[in-house]
């Protein structure tokens, strides 16, 4: 991979960087504000050296057409202070305001273009339509740089595309998440320990099925935990269930028997009738939960269990939350996990999305681990073993 240097001296030069600053908002407040953080030293690395950067990057799925709930407006001034210095901001993507506010940008200036998904070319299946458009932001910059780890899954124009338009580099978070995940993708330093939650088992099929002949040990927590106890041939009570996966996910059990992987999951649980921030909870074994009530967190003798199959590991990768980690009443076995693997002796990596959001929120010490991943969807991915589309143009 090409990285920003072999671009040369970027000075006075217009620099189309794709950043991946697709953040939870409650109305125009940021709540977490982590990927815009993340993408700060690139685009600063590219302004001090006298570049005039553009920034393109997406706020979640609007429908292909300008959407006042989707702007970047409340992106901008975020990005403008955590940078200490002005970000011009185009009202649209490649129409009259983005010319304007690139051609007025002077060196070590900052534009940011409005949402790209605002146009329904960028995530378009025909290739000449995502093409015309990447024509377009083509006019906009002279070189391209992909830091939007986090949507280096999509083949789309303004991470794609435009890659095949101008010369172009990886950033400094595209070039750091690929250093970490290469540390867990090839050749990991064993016991290789991977921790698995969230709440829906289909989303991971693809990362267990490449794991399974990997690790040493898979752990599961959070709501996928439960189509796993299903498959054990436990009652889930009104626990989150995919009664359609429990096939697949007994053959995996069976496949890990076969190979030797240790699937390792909840002993104990803590169950609610409710999923509420005030809920009376009690803890009972993964084997009786009653019919009413909810498994809504790993239970003590589950983190205990957890934090000694953590102890002796070489390198460890965590995505998804072991429980509701939101509410209180729920956030105790996420909490304990991610301390747990961040005081482990080797590589740790979280992936990005709902893990990286609770290491966040439960005020856990982020520099504690190896690698903090920003992709969510691009980290499952590259665990699942796929070439990503975002990567291999960059090639
Ligand atoms: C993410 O949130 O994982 C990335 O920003 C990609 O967003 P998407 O899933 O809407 O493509």
């Amino acid at each position: 991979m090409r990285t920003i240097d072999r671009l040369g001296d970027p000075r006075g030069k217009r620099i189309l960087v794709r950043s991946d600053l697709n953040v939870p908002l409650s109305g125009s407040t940021i709540t977490d504000d982590g990927r815009v953080r993340a993408s700060v030293p690139t685009i600063r690395a590219l302004a001090d050296a006298g570049a005039r950067v553009v920034v393109m990057a997406h706020l979640g799925r609007p429908k292909g057409e300008p959407d006042p709930r989707y702007s970047l407006a409340p992106v901008a001034e975020r990005l403008a202070e955590l940078l200490g210095t002005d970000v011009a901001f185009a009202t649209d993507v490649v129409g009259d305001s983005a010319h304007k506010t690139v051609g007025a940008l002077g060196d070590g200036g900052v534009a940011l273009l409005e949402n790209v998904r605002f146009d329904a070319r960028e995530t378009s299946k025909d290739d000449a339509e995502r093409g015309a458009m990447a024509d377009e932001l083509a006019e906009l910059g002279d070189y391209f740089v992909s830091d939007g780890f986090g949507v280096v899954h999509r083949k789309q124009a303004s991470v794609y595309d435009i890659a095949q338009r101008l010369p172009h580099a990886a950033g400094e978070l595209v070039e750091a998440e690929m250093e970490a995940f290469g540390k867990v993708l090839v050749s990991p330093a064993r016991p290789y320990v991977v921790v698995l939650g969230g709440s829906k088992v289909s989303d991971k099929l693809g990362v267990i099925d490449n794991l399974l002949g990997k690790v040493n040990r898979l752990l599961i927590g959070g709501g996928m935990a439960f189509t796993f106890l299903a498959a054990r041939g436990y009652g889930v009570g009104g626990s989150l269930l995919e009664a359609d996966q429990i096939d697949v996910v007994r053959g995996y059990l069976e496949r890990a028997a076969q190979s030797g992987v240790e699937i390792v999951l909840p002993t104990d649980v803590v169950i609610a009738a409710e999923l509420a921030a005030d809920a009376e909870t009690s803890v009972v074994s993964a084997s009786a939960i009653p019919d009413d009530q909810k498994g809504l967190d790993i239970g003590p003798a589950t983190i205990e269990l957890f934090r000694s199959k953590l102890a002796d590991a070489r390198t460890v990768v965590w995505n998804g939350p072991m429980g509701v980690f939101e509410l209180p009443p729920f956030a105790a076995g996420t909490e304990q996990i991610g301390r747990a693997i961040s005081e482990v002796d080797g590589t740790t990596v979280v992936g990005g999305g709902d893990s990286a959001a609770a290491v966040r929120k439960l005020g856990l010490d982020a520099s504690a681990f190896t690698h903090i991943s920003t992709g969510g969807g691009a980290s499952l991915e590259l665990l699942e073993g796929k070439t990503l589309p975002g990567l291999s143009v960059l090639e």
